[in-house]
């Protein structure tokens, strides 16, 4: 984990979505998809403590992380601080995913927000030539990737609840083909959406293998490197901390 002060290069506005650009390049070449960051969100140490954010982008010159509107006041911070200002920022945090050898066909699965924090896998994925695959479920069209954001290359699917994108409902009358098409499934969403899945899985493929699938437990940081047990959790057979043995956890120590 690196210390870096980031300039803020550029901020893009979809609605009440900011997408925040930031030059990090000693941190950027250090940083894999699903790996998190801690932002110190004032210009001083107030608020004290940083915020957790999972990059949607990942470049040579930096990334960029995603605010959705709520009622935290660092990230409120964060929406008004002006194109220029210098951020300081830790990471990577903990594991991203990874790519398993000899995979050539990968499926993306997203849930709402955390859908966004796949966009930098998904670019990856496709970039290294392997086939991917990303679907996502979310409340409205508001939360969905726009496709200009997808390689040409990727198939995308887009489930949306009242029905303003995509197939009305959610993804599972989607899954039992993708989830055979697929030699690898990354997922980011919630427990509820995850335990789905292993079903789905198991209907699928018999049963949910070690190795088939990676989930993000999407938590909040602390400290970032094993000191403070902030982000301890029921996963992996005990009681873990998620910035040393994740964020990125095989599916079955997620649930198991
Ligand atoms: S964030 Fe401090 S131990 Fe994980």
């Amino acid at each position: 984990m690196i210390q870096v002060r980031a300039q803020i290069r550029d901020r893009e506005l979809h609605g009440a979505v900011h997408i925040l650009h930031l030059h990090a390049p000693d941190l950027a070449r250090q940083l894999h998809p699903g790996q998190a960051v801690l932002i110190q969100t004032g210009w001083y140490v107030d608020p004290f403590l940083r915020r957790t954010f999972y990059p949607v982008a990942i470049d040579d010159a930096g990334f960029a992380i995603r605010l959705a509107p709520d009622a935290d006041r660092g990230r409120a911070w964060l929406r008004m601080a002006p194109q220029g200002a210098e951020i300081d920022i830790l990471g990577p945090v903990g594991r991203g995913y990874a790519l398993p050898e000899r995979t050539r066909r990968i499926l993306c699965l997203g849930q709402g927000d955390a859908a966004w924090t796949l966009l930098p896998l998904v670019h990856a994925a496709s970039a290294q030539g392997l086939g991917v695959a990303l679907a996502m479920e979310a409340s409205t069209k508001r939360q969905t990737i726009p496709p200009r954001d997808l390689p040409i290359t990727v198939e995308y699917h887009v489930a949306t609840l009242d029905g303003s994108a995509g197939r009305r409902g959610d993804l599972r009358p989607l899954l039992p083909d993708l989830l055979r098409w697929a030699d690898a499934v990354m997922a980011a969403g919630s427990l509820d959406f995850y335990h789905v899945l292993a079903r789905m899985i198991e209907d699928a493929r018999m049963i949910l293998p070690r190795d088939y699938a990676q989930a993000l437990y999407q938590t909040d940081f602390l400290c970032g490197f094993g000191a403070c047990q902030a982000c301890a959790a029921d996963v992996a057979g005990g009681r873990r901390r998620v910035c040393l043995r994740g964020p990125v956890f095989d599916l079955v120590d997620i649930l198991r």
